[in-house]
């Protein structure tokens, strides 16, 4: 796992936007995986400014988001369909039929779930996963005691999640209480992980994601285990860690020129 710290949300963010997007002009039908939330929002204006001024194609891209509230239509504005559209998707050219968030309108749900993991399976299997993590250490909709193996399923909110959306519906009966998520098992498997994580109420999930024990009671430690993650935050949410930690990528030019330093001794 690699770990870097930026200054600010926006080196955080450019970093972020810059590691998708080498992705993209790498394998243009590339399969992003797609986070909502305040975090991601730097990551998408820099790829929508990407695409703008530097003509990167979304053209063949596909993607798949984490998550989905029950019972919300596309068009809700609290729906994360809505989000996607209005942040990201309708700024860039990428076809709606390649853009794919959890159906929380289907009337089988169990069935709407499998279908989800079939179709990630389909596309080829998620190139890499963009990931926030929440306060509580919990990934997607993955909260705190949520099974490691776990696949796309449905999800009830946890009570604060609850009282914390109240504010954005007119009646208390209108908050979601039930979301559909991809499991912890669905994200490990993408061939890469970025994980971000703005701000001081980040830093405690992010010391022991970081640095704490793998343990389902902060679902995000799993990235620990996976062959390809790397962690980018802001100074701010880098302040528990213990362990010093770069500003840049680590970067195999500089093991190379070493290497050839050496040789150029012996010789
Ligand atoms: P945030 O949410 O980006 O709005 O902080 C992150 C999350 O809960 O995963």
């Amino acid at each position: 796992m690699e770990v870097v710290v930026k200054e600010d949300y926006q080196g955080m963010s450019r970093l972020a936007a810059k590691i998708i997007a080498d992705v993209v002009r790498e394998k243009p039908r590339a399969v992003l995986g797609l986070a909502t939330g305040s975090t991601p929002l730097g990551t998408y204006k820099e790829l929508i400014l990407m695409h703008k001024e530097e003509g990167l194609d979304f053209s063949q891209v596909v993607t798949f988001n984490l998550d989905e509230y029950i019972g919300l239509p596309p068009e809700h504005d609290q729906s994360y369909h809505y989000f996607m559209n209005e942040n990201f998707f309708k700024h860039i050219n990428i076809p709606p039929g390649n853009v794919h968030i959890p159906n929380g309108m289907a009337e089988d749900l169990v069935g709407a779930c499998e279908q989800y993991e079939r179709d990630i399976k389909e596309a080829g299997g998620i190139d890499i996963q963009l990931l926030g993590i929440g306060a509580n250490g919990h990934i997607a909709f993955n909260e705190p005691g949520s099974s490691l193996g776990s696949r796309t399923r449905v999800k009830a909110l946890d009570e604060k999640t609850i009282e914390d959306n109240a504010r954005f519906f007119e009646h208390m009966d209108d908050v979601p209480k039930f979301a559909l998520t991809m499991g912890i098992g669905t994200i490990m498997d993408s061939r890469r992980i970025v994980l971000l994580a703005n701000k001081a109420n980040k830093a405690h999930a992010i010391s022991i994601t970081v640095e704490g024990p793998v343990t389902a009671l902060v679902p995000a430690t799993i990235v620990q285990l996976h062959p390809r993650a790397t962690i980018i935050v802001d100074r701010e949410a880098a302040v528990e860690l213990e362990r010093p930690y770069r500003d840049t990528p680590h970067d195999l030019s500089e093991a190379v020129a070493y290497i050839q330093r050496q040789k150029g001794k012996d010789s």
